[in-house]
């Protein structure tokens, strides 16, 4: 552990890289992927499963918090680590992106954004210092840039107004975070499906000289073919040696295309909400666990998981579970999905380690195409 957030890359592999974050709360394992845990919960999970899952830091979210229970209130309260006994790291979203995709009736200029919460109605303002304060309040160990993130497809004169608003943020954010050496505050490069924008962006973030820079804007409508392109145009602009996040990224193809191309960390609510929804990962591939073909099968998930909710129960039972609506069906599955996003960074981290990650991500590809039926 380290008093001071520091990022060591200790090998790469073609563009891949295999690092690791040290923080005076933990030590974060990249490529890595972080749990959502939007209001204080990784939804259905009890937070020591999600550390038995192999998760090294969760995320939480500025938007919902604020609104409910409230920064001051959590810092009253200890702040989020002590109120959720979670004592590793916490990375906080600035709430920028959540308030244009949760929030009623938003109004955005150079100070920030107002909207009404989709709670109760209520008229509240986000400017990037009060971002910054409520995500000290909250005491998030890696903290983002107020942003504004633009949805695709869109004008490029939308998405450069968007991306050059989103700079001077970065900047007022620089500032209001000050001198912390055991946090960190990453900037969020934004500029669409526009290359020119993607690198005026990230050249201007180089400029502040922040501590990890995330890609933000992607995986917001376009393909994914798009999305590579704009990580192969930004990731040589950014610093090699700083932690590069792409945010609310994906699939686990996602996942393994970006880490090709140098991202270090991921998070998406995909493996959670996909759970509770009935859809379980697998290695051979995703299983819609709703399908009335899984109503008698007998074989568990998938027999060689160390995750018993892979490992232990019939697909016949978590179909009837998913099917009648019963929690524990969206808990297992959950528990499954993290415990399979888990074991595929592991997978990377491994391969990157020992020179085969191109080996590796083929053989990944192969399983999921394969099936298991
Ligand atoms: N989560 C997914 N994409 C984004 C983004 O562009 N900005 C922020 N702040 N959060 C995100």
């Amino acid at each position: 552990m380290s008093e001071r957030f520091t990022f060591n890359l200790k090998a790469t592999d073609g563009k891949a890289r295999l690092g690791e974050i040290t923080m005076p709360r933990g030590t974060i394992r990249t490529p890595a992927f972080m749990p959502v845990g939007t209001v204080g919960t990784v939804k259905a999970m009890y937070l020591d499963q999600v550390r038995d899952t192999g998760a090294d830091i969760i995320l939480g979210n500025t938007y919902h918090l604020m609104l409910r229970p409230g920064a001051e209130r959590v810092a009253r309260l200890g702040g989020l680590h002590e109120l959720i006994r979670w004592p590793e790291p916490i990375l906080t979203d600035s709430g920028g992106f959540q308030v244009m995709s949760l929030s009623g009736l938003r109004k955005l200029d150079e100070k920030g954004v107002t909207f009404k919460s989709h709670v109760d109605g209520s008229t509240h303002h986000m400017s990037p210092e009060r971002s910054i304060e409520i995500q000290g309040l909250l005491d998030s160990d890696i903290q983002m840039q107020l942003d504004e993130c633009v949805a695709l497809p869109a004008e490029p004169k939308e998405i450069e107004r968007a991306m050059e608003l989103s700079l001077r943020w970065a900047e007022r954010c620089r500032v209001a975070f000050g001198d912390q050496p055991g946090k960190a505050m990453f900037g969020i490069v934004q500029g669409g499906d526009q290359p020119n924008l993607r690198i005026r962006s990230a050249e201007g973030l180089k400029q502040l000289d922040l501590k990890g820079y995330a890609v933000g804007g992607l995986a917001v409508g376009e393909p994914q073919e798009v999305m590579l392109d704009m990580l192969n145009i930004t990731l040589p602009v950014l610093p090699t040696e700083k932690p590069r996040y792409l945010m609310g990224v994906g699939t686990p193809d996602d996942i393994i295309k970006s880490v090709a191309r140098g991202i270090d960390m991921f998070d998406c609510v995909m493996p959670t909400r996909s759970g509770r929804h009935g859809l379980a990962f697998t290695r051979k591939g995703k299983v819609n666990i709703r399908n009335a073909k899984h109503a008698e099968d007998k074989r568990p998930l998938d027999e060689q998981s160390s995750c018993p909710a892979a490992r232990d129960y019939s697909r016949a039972y978590l179909h009837h579970l998913v099917r009648s609506n019963e929690a524990l069906g969206g808990m297992l599955l959950s528990w499954n999905n993290l415990s399979y996003y888990q074991d595929l960074m592991k997978g990377i981290r491994q391969s990157i380690a020992e020179g085969r990650f191109e080996d590796f991500m083929a053989e990944t590809q192969e399983a999921w195409t394969r099936g298991d039926d």
